[in-house]
């Protein structure tokens, strides 16, 4: 079985989760390797809505393994819940779920810091989702980190250096922002718990992951968040704080490219992003409300609101471009079934002048108006159709024109929320 990477093409929530629990049949690894509990995969089963923040979407397949890569940050208090609230309702994963010694841990105080820090940048906030991601990389990059791993050692030093941690981020968070200070010790004893449960599922990622390196076991690469959230290659700084490009899924797991396989790129029909930035596309008022309750667009991790536009294309170029997209996935047709008029943007214009590329900088992308092309709308039901025959000829067009102009074939379109409401495309829509 070939190996695949997931990756967001917008700015995240594009309904990765459903892609990677459909693609997650039959494959021995589900990995993730970059974010943390800030991602919010949403999958359906049946009519029960499951969502996940840090154990991979593929994990509700049985038999399937799960890995958290050395790229990520865990919280371990949202790991610890998420695997008992997936056992409440009878989907074990304890024995599956293997989290490398290298990720790192995100404590409660990269979560004071992130909410203190967004607080007083006040009008400039990044919108970030107060789960502590920014604070938790920043102490990865200077080194001033806990690992995983460090969970393994004996109770006496895990609490001892815990304490000592949670003493200097109280004077960071004194001295910078005002803040309260947290309880060192509790927050010690907590995770000395912790430590306990999460303990047998902590590994070395380069034995873990032996058989995908050989080519004996195969992988689905599961990405969080989206292309235009990159740390480099997003809009910065109104990103997250992880590469949520390709290159991530090697250096958030310690394998070479040719793991990788097939990349494919997951695409709203049209375009969402929570939180602050430039967003050339956006829809405001009335015409982004509709989009947003068609869309039942409310983040699955915070519940924010969240801001809708049509598709871009300029934007959607760059990301399949980046990341070297063999395949797209549309998500979200059916929410464009009542539209009477359907836009998508193909060019910017930029202090006057055409522009056909995405420019990374946000103050450039805050400068940019959008060209658009107009389709008339289908306005037909689309959650019924299984085949590309099915959909009404409107809708086809619409997913022609954007096969063309992305230059990578559609693999696949989800018209609904259910397991099953998709049409796979292996050959693409304009054959
Ligand atoms: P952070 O990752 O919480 O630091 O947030 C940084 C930016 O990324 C904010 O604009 C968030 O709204 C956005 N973001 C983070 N995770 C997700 C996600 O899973 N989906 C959509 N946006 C996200």
């Amino acid at each position: 079985m070939d190996n695949r990477v997931i990756i967001g093409g917008q700015w995240g929530d594009e309904g990765k989760g459903k892609i990677v629990d459909a693609l997650g049949e039959g494959v021995d690894w589900v990995i993730r390797y970059q974010g943390g509990a800030n991602a919010g995969h949403t999958i359906m089963r049946g009519d029960e809505k499951i969502v996940l923040h840090l154990v991979p979407s593929g994990l509700l397949r049985e038999g399937v393994k799960g890995y958290l890569g050395n790229g990520m940050v865990i919280d371990p208090w949202a790991l610890r819940d998420e695997i008992l609230s997936l056992e409440e309702i009878g989907i074990k994963v304890r024995d599956r779920m293997f989290v490398s010694a290298a990720a790192h841990l995100l404590l409660p105080y990269h979560k004071r810091i992130d909410e203190a820090g967004e607080s007083q940048l006040k009008r400039k906030s990044i919108g970030t989702t107060g789960r502590g991601i920014g604070p938790c990389y920043g102490d990865k990059v200077a080194r001033t980190g806990l690992r995983v791993g460090d969970l393994l050692q004996p109770n006496e030093n895990l609490e001892r250096m815990v304490i000592e941690k949670v003493l200097e981020a109280n004077e960071r968070l004194s001295a910078l922002y005002d803040a309260e200070p947290l309880p060192a010790s509790g927050i010690a004893q907590e995770l000395v718990v912790l430590a306990k449960t999460l303990g047998p599922m902590i590994v070395d990622g380069y034995e873990a992951l032996a058989g995908v390196r050989r080519g004996t076991e195969s992988a689905l690469f599961e990405g969080a968040q989206g292309t235009l959230l990159d740390i480099d290659h997003g809009s910065y700084p109104f990103v997250t704080s992880s590469n949520a490009t390709v290159g991530g899924a090697m250096t958030g797991t310690g394998l070479p490219p040719r793991c990788l396989g097939e990349i494919y790129g997951i695409f709203k029909a049209y375009c969402t992003r929570v939180g602050n930035g430039p967003f050339p596309s956006e829809l405001l008022a009335e015409e982004g409300e509709d989009l947003r309750r068609l869309g039942g667009e409310f983040g699955a991790t915070t519940g924010r609101a969240r801001r809708c536009g049509w598709f871009d294309l300029v934007a959607a170029r760059y990301s399949v471009d980046l990341n070297g997209m063999t395949g797209v996935v549309i998500t979200k047709l059916d929410v464009l079934d009542g539209m009477s008029v359907i836009k998508a943007a193909t060019a910017y214009e930029y202090e006057g002048t055409e522009r056909m590329t995405f420019p990374a900088r946000a103050g450039d992308l805050e400068r940019c108006k959008t060209v658009y092309r107009e389709f008339q709308g289908w306005e037909k039901p689309t959650t019924g159709c299984r085949s590309l025959t099915d959909l009404p000829a409107r809708a086809r067009q619409y997913l022609e024109f954007l096969e063309q102009e992305l230059g990578t074939h559609i693999i696949g379109v989800s018209v609904g929320r259910g397991r099953d409401e998709m049409i796979w495309t292996p050959e693409g829509i304009s054959t």
